[in-house]
């Protein structure tokens, strides 16, 4: 990655953003004011474009997304995703519900490399359910494959056998290219940070693993720099609670990465401010097209209240910042932005504490942009085109 850095100044931008259902309207309408203060900051012209998503597309529109969102979107130079779901689209069979939105967007577009980092802050150490010192100062960063693996994968079905008993069916399957872009992005990752890349499967019984771990050790040939090991899922998941500091960058399937990304976002105990990124990651100085998104869901419960704890939506533009607009220094400078305020001991109630009175989103996002404002003092980048 990197390399992107188009003329310096005057830099358009076209993001695509994509609220969804539940509280994603409300963070990613905080995530907007943030990104308006960035493209002063650094002289971007955010052209910014709405469309609907998920259980929204499906009330507006009869589906969880339409060709022509996909088109917008496959023209965008990143999308930014807030959540889909809830109660009222339960009912409605697999195919025809929100999170098929989110499903189609990842393979329509191939965004194979879903990067979900799972760090803790040290101002909410309290809020993981592990003892402080276990993860203190965790910065995991998990790889998940996302366009195949057994969510994708065909047959797949529900039918009646041959004795009148019900039978469903899922594939898991890969072939060695899906296997090894997202190794390959996963090494260019562990290159940048600390060098170690644990790949996880279940070698020992799936078919699926063992191609997996021999594709996970030819790439691993090309980058001598990182140091490679190999996991089983289960025990990737005891050893995720039991030393969770063990682990740099973590590659995996569809499915063991769904579940080990949660696994990891619960431990560091900062769901709510944790972002994501899905890239189509295939040339290692560009992100190519890419989806930005918070790791929580749509939280129907609490939507509408002008609660929602706006900062995983807003870490996933700061990811945006790093990857898509290359731009790392703004996603630090937006970074520690939001440790100063969390510092200050102001928290939404999703990390509030016995005693804290919690904020509402904007107050947050209020807060987030008055200390970038003052840290930002003398680094000014504001260019006038
Ligand atoms: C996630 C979610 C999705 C997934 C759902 C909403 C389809 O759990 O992004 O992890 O399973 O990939
Ligand atoms: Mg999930």
């Amino acid at each position: 990655m990197g390399a992107v850095s188009e003329a310096e100044s005057g830099r358009e931008f076209g993001l695509l953003v994509l609220p969804g259902d539940g509280i994603g309207p409300e963070i990613v309408a905080q995530t907007l004011r943030i990104v308006t203060w960035f493209g002063n900051y650094l002289g971007v012209q955010f052209k910014i474009e709405h469309a609907l998503a998920g259980g929204a597309s499906i009330d507006e529109q009869g589906a969880p997304i339409t060709d022509a969102v996909l088109e917008k979107a496959l023209r965008a130079d990143a999308i930014l995703f807030g959540a889909v779901g809830g109660p009222k689209w339960d009912h409605l069979p697999r195919a025809d519900r929100p999170e098929m939105g989110i499903l189609r967007l990842r393979k329509d577009l191939d965004l194979f490399a879903n990067l979900r980092p799972a760090v803790n802050f040290p101002e909410i150490v309290a809020a993981s359910s592990l003892r402080p010192e276990l993860v203190d100062s965790i910065d995991i960063m998990i790889v998940r494959e996302s366009t195949s693996g057994v969510y994708f994968g065909e047959p797949r079905g529900i039918s009646t056998d041959e004795s009148g008993f019900r039978r469903a069916v899922d594939t898991q399957a890969y072939n060695e290219t899906e296997i090894a872009r997202v190794c390959r992005a996963a090494f260019e990752i562990a290159r940048r940070r600390g060098g170690r890349l644990c790949s996880v499967d279940k070698a020992n019984v799936m078919e699926t693993g063992v191609l997996w771990r021999t594709v996970a050790t030819e790439i691993g040939l090309e980058y001598a720099d990182v140091e490679l090991s190999h996991m089983y899922a289960d025990n990737c998941a005891m050893q995720l609670l039991r030393e969770p500091k063990q682990f740099d960058v973590i590659v995996t399937d569809n499915l063991f990465g769904d579940i080990l990304s949660d696994e990891a976002a619960a431990l560091s105990g900062s769901l709510g401010l944790l972002p994501s990124a899905t890239l189509n990651m295939t040339d290692s100085n560009r992100p190519g097209r890419a989806l930005y998104e918070p790791i929580h869901g749509s939280a129907p419960d609490i939507a509408g209240f002008g609660m929602a704890n706006p900062l995983a939506s807003i870490l996933s533009f700061g990811m945006c910042l790093n990857y898509s607009l290359n731009e790392p220094a703004a996603a630090d400078l937006l970074n520690r932005s939001i440790r100063l305020v969390l510092g200050q001991g102001l928290r939404t109630a999703d990390i509030a504490t016995a005693g804290d009175d919690a904020v509402s989103s904007a107050a947050m996002t209020d807060a987030i942009i008055a200390v970038l404002g003052e840290i930002s003092v003398g680094s000014q980048r504001m260019r006038q085109a």
